[in-house]
């Protein structure tokens, strides 16, 4: 799989490449590369927004900028390249990320990632040379770096090799090996603490029972309420 992350900073992504699985994923041969957008503008000065027609606060995202970094990178009309690849803005608004669009994403051979900035992008951008938004939740954050890392961590660990162990992603929450419930409840030693128990069946080496009892736990599980 190969991401391309267009954003004001590439800076940002260091930490998250050393991360463990990423790192695995990278030398697989996957691979994860960085546009800055303002490395292409056609504008003077670097500039890469611009105040909103209509007023109100913050900058805006230019169509032109977009276009321009996207074409550098590609060497296509970006029109045409959002119906070969999948070309996605990060926007509050966008599609919820949940497992099935991280496995959906997962299986693309290629992905490019926008991220927007300030007040967010030109609906032209959206409208044109993109081929769909990705929300990581209902809330707006400074940027789409964080969501677009949030993508990239859930979807790279999806890859095979990227974990250390292959099962951790089959049997996960929100899995189909689990029908989609949240995971059952792990425990490690040591086996006695403060009086609270390790349940007895996790410590009775049947395999069997052990599995029955976690899907029982995954199926009881219904997803967190409101914080108390
Ligand atoms: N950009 C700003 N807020 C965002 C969010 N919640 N999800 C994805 N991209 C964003």
């Amino acid at each position: 799989m190969e991401i391309d992350v267009f954003t004001l900073f590439p800076g940002a992504f260091a930490w998250f490449e050393a991360q463990r699985h990423v790192a695995n994923a990278l030398s697989l041969g996957h691979a994860l590369a960085y546009v800055n957008y303002r490395d292409h503008t056609p504008l003077g000065a670097g500039q890469v927004d611009d105040a909103p027609f209509g007023g109100g606060a913050g900058m805006v995202l230019r169509v032109d900028v977009v276009e321009a970094a996207l074409r550098a990178r590609y060497r296509v009309d970006p029109v045409e390249l959002r119906g070969r690849r999948r070309v996605l803005a990060l926007t509050p608004g966008g599609r919820l990320l949940d497992d099935a669009l991280v496995d959906e994403l997962a299986r693309e051979p290629a992905l490019t990632l926008l991220c927007g900035r300030y007040e967010g992008f030109d609906q032209r951008i959206l409208d044109h040379l993109t081929s769909g938004e990705v929300s990581i939740g209902r809330y707006v954050l400074a940027g789409g770096e964080l969501a677009a890392m949030v993508v990239c961590d859930a979807v790279l660990r999806k890859l095979p090799g990227a974990l250390g162990d292959e099962r951790s992603a089959l049997e996960e929450s929100f899995s189909e090996a689990l029908d989609g419930a949240p995971e059952y409840p792990h425990y490690t030693r040591p086996a006695q603490y403060r009086g609270w128990p390790v349940p007895e069946v996790l410590l009775s080496g049947h395999h069997a029972r052990i599995r029955e009892w976690r899907l029982e736990q995954a199926r009881a599980r219904t997803p967190p309420g409101p914080l108390p």
